[in-house]
């Protein structure tokens, strides 16, 4: 039996894990681990915190704390979400760990003592207000490419392209915002180009049929385009990371990208101190990494290349990347709170880790960007989820318990229309083992809905409580049938949706049988006592959407607001841009008086305000219970925007809203007229 090693990327320890994270490379590599373990295969399922880098050092420096705390505060958290969802990873590590630094410096040692790398002083540019190197993420700048004006030092995060900074148009610094000068550094480089006629007949001949069209078109490009591959620097002038383990190289690091995907050796041997090389250095091994688009050149490439350089280390059998998940319509941003955050969703939907699961492989990015909205998880669970599958077990089983004590009943009256039903579940497992061999899990996951379907088809056909009243054995046989469809459901839906599999289990009082079971056999025989019927999956209703959707925009607005107190000069909100009269008198404000006030339950900031607009008398939903309390503010004149259009916040319709004053802590204060005024007065 081969050795599989199976990796996903290591994500930076500067946020939380988002649903980005989970559909780029976390589910894609639990669905194919799962499924290898189901299998008996000899694998293990490696990954860990990235620690390295500018994105850790910057996140430092906006939350005034070291590298370090923030490492391990994010580690934590990372690693404890990853287990309450149910990833499951062999080791998750960190690269911050001893035998990481160990196994890097070891690494960037061998390369250099056997002449792998070239030695350059070059131009780098500098931020003489900081007194810093800027490398990769330290600076900006309009990308070559496609003319996005954030473009990282490193990378663009619009078209996906590899940069370096030199490369950037109009570069400024991330620290200062001044516009860097060039001064002279040592660094060592990698001469990519001496590998690229390797790579080329690696990747664009060996691997032409069998990796991703997405990815081995990026490696095209980069291979074959423009002026082909450039050697690269392995080291930076930073004080955070591995460091240079050479004499003399005083605040030189080791590149993240040199040091993290060597994080999949070091999490090895952490897990294998004795066996890792077993996975390795063993020419049979499968290595095999899950990572998103755009970590593709690092691990088909750049790593690809040093592992050559070093020697003795298998090659990756393949690199299946997906693209990018959007949310609601935009790009997913940690930066602008623009995210589902995995350790909300696990508070906030408890019990739901495979509805998350289920909507993330089917929307998955495989072969284009795609958008996740929280209307389509709804609908995906409403719809497919209870309507589909969850009703083919819960019928099966309650007609069981109500024809036939809820034992297994007999087989006897079987026919050849019964057995079809189960003969096309075995050839779903074989079609699923297929897709899923091919990386295509979105295929995969509709192959196993299709035998709910077909489950349900199965139940419609033959009425089995019509059946009861007049033949009881074919109803024993229909039942027994539907038994065994749902026996094969649960063990088809394991790689997917591992919990529910777990629960129908449970429910039919029977284990896993792995992967490849032989069809001929029953899996439940007649007369087992099935167990306690429960729902497999339950609605979602309108209330929990709208209010993750409004969550949603109220967080990104709040950091919005943060960031722009957070750039000006003294914590008064800079100016905004000019607008016009017109535009001003669009909006239609009049005077009011609160006439109602209430605390909206289960909320710390919301009043519930029923308000005389002199127009009408309307609830408007404010978020001053911090501020005021409600029986100190009846009678109170405010001022109004009464043509807002209304939204519902935590289930109230508001029809307008409170116009406040806000002050540089975020203290809210009425915007009031000074003298009294009939209400429906016109603000202008
Ligand atoms: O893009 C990222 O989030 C990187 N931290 C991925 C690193 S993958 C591997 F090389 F460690
Ligand atoms: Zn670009």
């Amino acid at each position: 039996m081969k050795p599989i090693l199976v990796t996903a990327a290591l994500p930076y320890a500067n946020g939380p894990v988002h649903i980005g994270h989970l559909a780029g490379c976390f589910i894609p590599a639990d669905v194919f681990v799962r499924y290898l373990r189901l299998k008996g295969e000899d694998v293990k399922f490696v990954c860990g915190s990235d620690e390295h880098g500018v994105p850790i050092t910057l996140k430092a420096r906006k939350e005034g704390l070291s590298p370090q705390e923030i490492v391990d505060r994010y580690h934590e958290i990372m690693k404890k979400s990853f287990a309450d969802f149910g990833i499951s990873f062999d080791i998750y590590s960190r690269t911050s760990a001893k035998e990481h630094h160990r196994t890097a410096a070891g690494f960037f040692k061998t390369l250099y003592d056997k002449g792998a790398f070239t030695e350059q002083s070059t131009e780098q540019y500098y931020d003489e207000e900081a007194g810093q190197f800027l490398a990769d993420r330290y600076i900006e700048g309009t990308c070559p490419k496609c003319g996005n004006e954030n473009a990282y030092g490193d990378q663009c995060e619009n078209c996906g392209t590899s940069l370096s900074p030199s490369e950037l148009i109009n570069p400024r610094s991330k620290l200062s915002g001044a516009t860097p000068v060039l001064r002279k550094t040592k660094h060592w480089f990698l001469p990519l180009n001496d590998y690229a006629p390797w790579l080329k007949e690696w990747i664009l001949v060996q691997h032409k049929n069998d990796w991703k069209p997405n990815v081995y078109g990026q490696c095209k490009s980069w291979l074959e385009g423009g002026d082909g591959l450039q050697p690269r620097a392995m080291t930076r002038d930073l004080d955070w990371g591995v460091k240079v383990p050479l004499p003399d190289t005083e605040g030189k690091v080791l590149y993240v990208w040199f040091d993290a995907p060597i994080g999949y050796i070091s999490a090895t041997r952490e897990l294998l101190p004795t066996n890792w090389e077993h996975y390795w250095k063993n020419p049979e091994s499968r290595l095999i990494h899950f990572i998103g688009k755009d970590n593709i050149v690092f691990h088909c490439i750049i790593f690809p290349a040093i592992l050559k350089a070093h020697g003795g280390y298998v090659l990756p059998e393949n690199v299946p990347a997906n693209e990018f998940l959007n949310l609601e319509g935009e790009k997913i941003s940690t930066s602008r709170n623009w995210a589902v955050w995995l350790h909300e969703y696990l508070q906030e939907f408890p019990g739901k880790e495979d509805v998350l699961r289920y909507v993330l492989i089917a929307t998955a990015p495989e072969t284009k960007d795609n958008d996740f909205t929280w209307k389509d998880f709804q609908a995906r669970n409403n719809n497919e989820l209870v309507a589909i599958l969850g009703n083919f077990i819960n019928r099966t089983l309650v007609l069981t318990k109500n024809y036939f004590e809820g034992a297994v009943p007999s087989a006897a009256a079987v026919n050849n229309d019964d057995k079809k039903v189960l003969a096309y579940a075995d050839e779903a497992c074989d079609s699923i083992s297929r897709s899923l061999d091919r990386y295509r899990q979105r295929e995969a996951l509709a192959s196993m809905m299709d035998v709910a379907r077909a489950g349900n088809k199965y139940l419609a056909d033959n009425e089995p409580w019509k059946l009861i009243k007049t033949d009881v054995e074919r109803t024993a046989a229909i039942l027994n049938t539907a038994l065994e469809l749902s026996a094969r459901l649960a063990h088809l839906m394991q790689p997917f949706l591992p919990n529910t599999a777990n629960k129908l289990y449970y429910m039919l009082q029977t284990t896993s049988v792995g992967w490849d079971f032989k069809s001929e056999t029953p899996l439940l025989n007649p007369g087992h006592i099935l167990g306690e019927v429960n729902l497999l999956f339950d609605k979602i209703e309108d209330d929990a959407i709208i209010e993750q959707v409004e969550k949603l925009k109220t967080a990104a607005a709040m950091n919005e607001e943060i960031s722009k107190i957070e750039n000006s000069e003294n914590g008064i909100d800079p100016a905004k841009p000019e607008t016009t009269f017109d535009e001003f008198m669009k909006m239609d404000i009049r005077t009011g008086t609160i006439l109602e006030a209430e605390r909206v339950p289960k909320t710390d900031k919301l009043l519930k305000l029923t308000i005389d607009t002199g127009l009408d008398k309307r609830t408007v939903v404010s978020g001053i219970a911090e501020y005021y309390n409600p029986e100190d503010i009846l009678g109170k004149q405010v001022t109004i925007l009464v043509n807002l259009q209304p939204r519902k916040i935590k289930g109230i319709e508001s029809q307008g809203m409170i116009l406040m004053a806000e002050d540089t802590d975020g203290k809210l204060c009425f915007v009031s007229p000074v003298d009294a005024m009939g209400n429906g007065s016109v603000v202008r």
